[in-house]
Parts: structure tokens; sequence; C-alpha cells
């Protein structure tokens, strides 16, 4: 397996870049804006292609480098279900798995510091953005905290792990890399508390001053700019509600873009093929699976996704292999849904 535990100086942040084998898949973990380039080279060097960019939670000490590694390397970008972050193309919940070749993630809700806050735990490591710290938790006095939660999600979830579970951080301040749970519950400071009214006491009690960058970056983390946009702009989008008149239509094929539990999850559009975002370059180009039904048949591709923000990439990208009539679903299957638009399971 590929580990890598970056580092921003700047805001104290650490961002971490797996992936199961050299030449394969990647994924990162709360990337930060400034360090997109050191990224992109890591992974080039690396020889890994970046499928998947997650944020642990909506950050106020920084800006997120989601969307910039969005337009640059087109990955799938990921937050939890209660995220409102524009550029989430995959909102995932408690119990989902994120999985990339080779590597599987457990996704826990973790909430507390925020109420978008995510855990993520992955064999003998654990990914706590700002729930748990070493030696100390993330904040819970802004952006929806909740002592009380966060009580509930270290004590009753993470804490759970196994003893020898390695804590890895969003943040640190002191240079501390990694952790494990055993050491957590031993030595952090806030964890030695008897009642969760202790607890949430003891955080109420912080009287922290905010993030300098706050007033920055949360507004700009909640707006990275919609793929979408531009692509509607250009003509290539249809309404949920323009889709269902093509339902049942001969000379379109619907091309469901979703991983195959988001599909299991949320249902799917009835007669859609199922060709997964992870896979389109090569089903666009000629030869694919995509480019020779467009071919053969004449049919016009019409992408969705969840949110459509894949989708939209998926546009642009058909649209520039030479595939001149796809176009998407605005929305996603959120505003087919919206639109009451028929659902298989
Ligand atoms: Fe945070």
């Amino acid at each position: 397996m590929i580990f890598r535990q970056l580092f921003d100086a700047t805001s104290g942040t650490y961002t971490y870049l797996l992936a199961s084998r050299r030449g394969g898949e990647a994924l990162i973990i709360d990337p930060v804006l400034e360090k997109v380039d050191r990224y992109l080279q890591l992974m080039r060097e690396l020889d890994l292609k970046l499928v998947k960019a997650v944020d642990t939670h909506l950050h106020a000490d920084h800006i997120t480098g989601l969307g910039a590694l969005r337009d640059r390397t087109q990955c799938i970008t990921v937050m939890g279900e209660q995220s409102g972050v524009d550029v989430v193309s995959m909102r995932l919940a408690d119990g989902d798995r994120l999985g990339i070749e080779g590597l599987s993630l457990d996704v826990f809700y973790t909430p507390g510091h925020t109420d978008d806050s995510y855990s993520y735990v992955m064999a003998d490591r654990v990914f706590t953005g700002d729930t748990l710290l070493i030696r100390g938790t993330g904040r819970t006095d802004f952006q929806n905290g909740d002592a009380r939660a966060q009580y509930e999600s270290i004590f009753g979830r993470l804490l759970k792990l196994p003893d020898e579970t390695l804590v890895y951080p969003a943040h640190d301040y002191k240079g501390d890399t990694v952790s494990t749970i055993a050491e957590e519950k031993a030595c952090n400071p806030r964890l030695q508390v008897t009642s969760v009214d202790e607890y949430v006491a003891l955080m109420n009690g912080l009287n922290l001053s905010n993030p300098k960058m706050m007033d920055v970056a949360v507004p700009a983390n909640m707006r990275q700019g919609l793929a979408q946009a531009e692509i509607a702009r250009r003509g290539w989008a249809v309404t949920a509600e323009q889709a269902q008149a093509l339902l049942g239509c001969r000379d379109i094929a619907l091309i469901d873009l979703r991983e195959k539990s988001e599909r299991e999850k949320h249902g799917t559009i009835p007669g859609a093929l199922h060709a997964p975002y992870a896979d389109l370059r090569e089903n666009i180009t000629p030869g694919g699976m995509l480019h020779e039904l467009a071919a053969a048949t004449g049919k016009r591709l019409v992408f969705y996704c969840a949110f459509g923000e894949r989708s939209a990439m998926a546009v642009q990208a058909a649209q520039d292999a030479g595939l001149a009539t796809a176009c998407h679903i605005h929305g996603g299957i959120a505003a087919w849904r919206a639109a009451n638009g028929p659902l298989a399971r």
C-alpha cells in the first residue's frame, strides 16, 4: 500500500494520500488548496491516478483543495450527506463504504466538531478529521458544533475501535503525527472525564478565539464552483422534467455513472445502462462501450449521477471525445427524485 501523510504548515493540516499500488487509483483526504501542485506532482511521480478527493468536514482554517483537484484531474469529490458544499459529487452516510481500486474505508458519521464531520476507518487505522486529535479534540463552539454529540462520536464510536488502531487526525499543532486509540484513551486530557456532562462543561469552557482564516475559508469552502453550471450554459443539460419526457424514447441511451452501492441505496432510472464514472475515459474513447454504442445506434447519450457533478464532467469528456450530442440530467438523481421521476431498485 502507498500511504503518505502530507503537511500544510500554515494551517497545521494533515492530508493523506492512499493507493493500493504504484500505477493504480488514489484517494486523497483533506487536501489544502495551496498544496494542490505538490499533490499532483507526487501523484505523477508515483504514477497514481486520483479518483476521489474527500473532506472529512467543512474546514474553517484553510481553503479546501477539492475544487482545484476536481478541475485538474476530474476526480470525484466526496463529503458526508449533511454537506451543503456545492462541489461535492458524492455524498456518503454512516455505514457506507468509500472505495477505490484495492482499498475500502468504512464511513463513520462522527458529528460534534461540526454537524458534517466524518471519520474513515481503514483496516489498522482511522482518519478522524477534527473529531479526535492527538491529545486533543476538535472545538465544538461554531459551525453547528455540539460537545454532547462529539462525546458520543468519540466515546460511543471511535474509542470502541481496537486499542491498537492508529489515529491519523486532520490537524496537529505540536508536531505529533500519529497516535493510537489506547494512547488517546489513556493520555488525551480531554478524554479523562467521567460523564458526558463533564465533557460538555470542559468544551464549553475553552473560550477559543476564531481561526484566523475562518471568514475567508468557510464561504470559499461552501462555494467551490459547480462543474454543471458551465455545462448548462453550453446547452448540454436537460432538466429532470425534460429527461422524464425522454424516458422510453428509442434514440437516447440513459447512462448511470454512479457506483453500484449508490444505485442500490437510492434506486436508478428504469432502463438506464450502468457505466461507472471511474471507467468513463475508456468507455468514451474509440473502441469503448459508450463510444461504440453511440456510433452503432446513433443514440444520444444522456448521462446522470447523484447530483449532476460527475455527469457534467462526463459530458465535457464525451464532447471532447467527439460525441457531439451527449448531454446530462442537471441535478442528477436528486433532481429526478424531486421531480417525482420513477425509480427502480
Ligand atoms: Fe475543522
